[in-house]
């Protein structure tokens, strides 16, 4: 079974492996009700009860189309943990006001996007509201103020940040009484700056648990589509024949090997490539194992 965690102490229990919901508009066999609740209520048997979501995706569609199912069938809600973002401003038919790509964190922007949000997934609450990335012209004060009052009247529980440095997450919790439970970021055999950055440091001294999209890479880790993914795939295909469990099975283990708590975000549209990922937990990975995928992924041994 996906272990449940919690991001901080304070916070509830997600599941460690999450859903993202980034790629449903590019399913090959569409977006209908039928087949986004297949995928749901393949997760959530399966212990994955955490979703996320951001405004923009699928140019803003992608909310809604996952919506239209909690609408028809509203005991679903109750079972997921619902996470989502702001703050991006996409070029897009649906946004015809956007001029150009930029950032909004302006307390306007971020209670109306929420308000859009909550309408669009036909849900009464927010489990976890992100802001998408750091923007250079951000109002700590401001966003702050907005999370009070989402916080107040019971529209959003947690509140955290995504691709944010170190510093920047700093300046924003500084404004706040009350923690920002995760940084959400990129994080894979085929990208660990962040073991070195800072930013899993971070995370370690305010307790809390990071996520992590794309950790297979957003899928060219699997096809080896580079050097570097056949290098890093030669070990843990090697791993994977001497454990017996999949190849992402070991990725996703080696992600969640203590101690930083972290939740990988899979964004796969295919239910075959889930029923891969279940066993993660079982894996005996062990610490030199650890190192011989983070070895190949430095492409040397550690100094
Ligand atoms: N906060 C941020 O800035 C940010 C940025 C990016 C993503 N995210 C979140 O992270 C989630 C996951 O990102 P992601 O979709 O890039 O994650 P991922 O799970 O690393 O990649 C999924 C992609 O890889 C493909 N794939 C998976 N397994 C494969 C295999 N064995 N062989 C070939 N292709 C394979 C999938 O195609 P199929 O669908 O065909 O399986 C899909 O296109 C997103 O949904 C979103 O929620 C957040």
């Amino acid at each position: 079974m996906i272990p449940r965690v919690k991001f901080h102490v304070t916070s509830k229990e997600f599941s460690q492996l999450v859903y993202g919901v980034w790629r449903l508009s590019e399913d090959e066999r569409g977006n209908s009700e039928k087949v986004v609740q297949e995928k749901i209520e393949f997760c959530l048997e399966n212990g994955i009860t955490t979703f996320d979501h951001a405004d923009i995706y699928g140019s803003y569609t992608c909310e809604e189309i996952f919506g239209r199912v909690l609408k028809q069938n509203k005991s679903l809600a109750t079972k997921m943990e619902i996470v989502t973002k702001c703050g991006i401003m996409l070029v897009s038919p649906n946004r015809p006001n956007n001029r150009i790509k930029h950032y909004n964190t302006t307390k306007a922007h971020i209670l109306q996007s929420v308000e859009n949000s909550l309408k669009n997934l036909n849900v009464e609450k927010i489990d976890l509201l992100l802001i998408h990335r750091p923007n250079p012209i951000l109002n700590p004060e401001e966003v702050a103020s907005a999370f009070y009052e989402l916080r107040n009247s019971g529209k959003v529980s947690h509140f955290g940040v995504s691709n944010f440095l170190p510093h920047q997450v700093e300046t924003l919790q500084k404004n706040l009484d009350f923690p920002l439970i995760t940084n959400q970021i990129e994080l894979s055999p085929l990208y660990i700056a962040p073991f070195t950055n800072g930013i899993l440091d971070d995370c370690l001294q305010r307790k809390i648990a990071p996520m992590a999209w794309s950790p297979f890479g957003g899928g060219r880790l699997l096809q080896k589509q580079d050097e570097l993914s056949r290098n890093v795939m030669n070990t843990i295909e090697k791993l994977a024949n001497k454990y017996q469990f999949t190849e992402e099975e070991i990725i996703l283990k080696w992600l969640t090997f203590p101690p930083h708590n972290i939740a990988p975000v899979i964004g796969t549209n295919k239910i075959e490539r889930i029923k891969r990922y279940l066993q993660y937990t079982q894996v005996p990975m062990d610490i030199q194992d650890w190192f011989e995928i983070y070895s190949a992924s430095l492409g040397k041994e550690v100094p």
